[in-house]
């Protein structure tokens, strides 16, 4: 059959609520166009994220029931560090509330004034942690990963010419090296095996430990059974395998690619760093057989690990960023290509060419999705990423829309829906105008920031 279909049907709903143009105009005034401050009722699809706002399974709900919140020692925790070893086989696994709480640990442990730390691409809770502690955080992407157009299979993988520079340049002031799978913030696109691994041997030859963000490993995995030469007939938990255990540590948000509504955590072989990381944990998180969280959420998070990896899953998942990517480019809108992981990004620079980068065109295409159809997404480019720590600002390398499509929440008519949202704004876009900043706080400024419309 041509079609894939969501392999799974539904048990139980969420309403959404209409809402018209003028309620959203005004909604937006007193958001300060700012997309993070609208009341999520007042969405009809939110794309904002796809983090923490999946449907978990029938199972996942029952596993929740066998929850044991003892504060030492809890069986639902000895089934979520199994879970995660079976993929992830790290001998130190230390549970958090979420993703970035993992980060401020290992960063309280690797950060501090004059470090340097390297990524593909960092996220900017990642680069708002390590810059939290003094340090600089760099992104190395390859080329091809800044050019939404180019056709790369793996346009997350990391430049090793330029790591190994980077790695001769910055010496001693380098306390580990990162990955992220997928690169989020380039585009949800795939780093490949070989490249892990290439990146893993260079940490090595300089003696730095090698860490990978694991958000989105499982997708990842998708697209190196897909894409990568040798690798078709292998099981997805078999790349997984073998993606982890290059690396000497991870950190994960389990909001993504656990199936979870919260959760992460930090796993480490380094004894000695482990015992750190779980000192600082049990000062701010909780103790080491819960984190952050709850029995109950440990429980569903070990049965979201084993239906991540289900393959009817993971290729309708990657399908249906896919199916809206090829309507999208059609309708002659440039998206990032290939189609990413979890998202499909927009090159609102390309698009609305008219509004020059410090004026904000993601945000103008984003303020204008929602106008028009409620469609809540997010500007991933020179707001999220323009502010220097000097206070000055530049142009990020790019300007894009973020669609992210929660797992297992939306539908075939709601990306229908959002096409046809596209077709109108299609007809109006030469008349959208720019966004100046009122407003802004020190660090992460796009999620508090106030604008006024040019
Ligand atoms: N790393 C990556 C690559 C991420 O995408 C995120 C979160 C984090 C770390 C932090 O994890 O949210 O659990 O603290 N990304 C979400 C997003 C928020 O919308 O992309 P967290």
């Amino acid at each position: 059959m041509k079609t894939i279909i969501e392999p799974f049907r539904i048990k139980s709903v969420e309403p959404i609520r209409m809402t018209t143009r003028e309620e959203r105009q005004n909604l937006l005034k007193d958001a300060h166009y700012n997309l993070f401050g609208l009341h999520s009722n007042d969405v009809l699809i939110d794309f904002l994220t796809d983090s923490g706002t999946g449907a978990m399974s029938a199972t996942q709900w029952s596993a929740v029931m066998r929850g044991d919140e003892s504060y030492a020692g809890s069986p639902s925790f000895y089934r979520f560090e199994a879970a995660v070893k079976n993929l992830a086989p790290f001998k130190h696994v230390i549970p958090t509330h979420q993703g970035r709480a993992a980060e401020a640990i290992l960063f309280s442990i690797f950060g501090g004034p004059g470090k340097n730390i390297p990524n593909n691409t960092h996220f900017d809770t990642t680069r708002g942690n390590i810059e939290a502690s003094g340090a600089n955080g760099h992104d190395l992407v390859i080329a091809e990963g800044h050019d939404p157009a180019n056709l790369h299979p793996f346009k997350g993988n990391m430049d090793l010419d330029k790591l190994e520079a980077y790695l001769v340049e910055h010496g001693d002031s380098v306390p580990c090296v990162m990955i992220t799978i997928t690169n989020n913030a380039g585009g949800g696109q795939p780093v490949s095996l070989a490249n892990i691994r290439a990146t893993a041997a260079l940490a090595r030859k300089f003696g730095k430990p090698f860490f990978i963000d694991g958000c989105r490993f499982a997708e990842n995995a998708w697209f190196i059974k897909e894409r990568e030469e040798g690798q078709q007939d292998r099981s997805i938990p078999d790349i997984v395998r073998d993606c982890f255990s290059e690396a000497d540590g991870m950190t994960m948000s389990a909001k993504k690619d656990a199936f979870g509504n919260i959760g992460g955590w930090l796993a480490l072989n380094d004894d000695d760093l482990a015992e750190q990381a779980r000192n600082h944990l049990i000062r701010t998180e909780g103790f080491p057989t819960y984190g952050g969280l709850s029995g109950r959420d440990l429980e569903a998070l070990a049965q979201g690990l084993t239906e991540i990896v289900d393959e009817d899953y993971l290729r309708y998942r990657i399908r249906t960023n896919t199916y809206i990517i090829e309507r999208l480019d059609a309708l002659g809108v440039p998206v990032v290509k290939p189609a990413g992981g979890h998202a499909v990004f927009i090159d609102a620079r390309a698009w609305l060419s008219h509004i020059p980068p410090q004026q904000y065109p993601g945000q103008a295409l984003a303020v204008a999705l929602y106008e028009l159809g409620g469609i809540r997404g997010c500007e991933i480019g020179t707001v999220m990423f323009g502010a220097q720590p000097d206070g000055t600002e530049k142009p990020a390398a790019m300007d894009l829309v973020r669609l992210a499509i929660p797992r297992r929440t939306y539908t075939q008519s709601h990306a229908d829906y959002l096409i046809e949202v596209f077709e109108e704004l299609a007809q109006i876009k030469n008349s959208l105008r720019g966004y100046r900043i009122t407003k802004q706080p020190k660090l992460m400024r796009h999620f508090t920031c106030q604008f006024e419309k040019l």
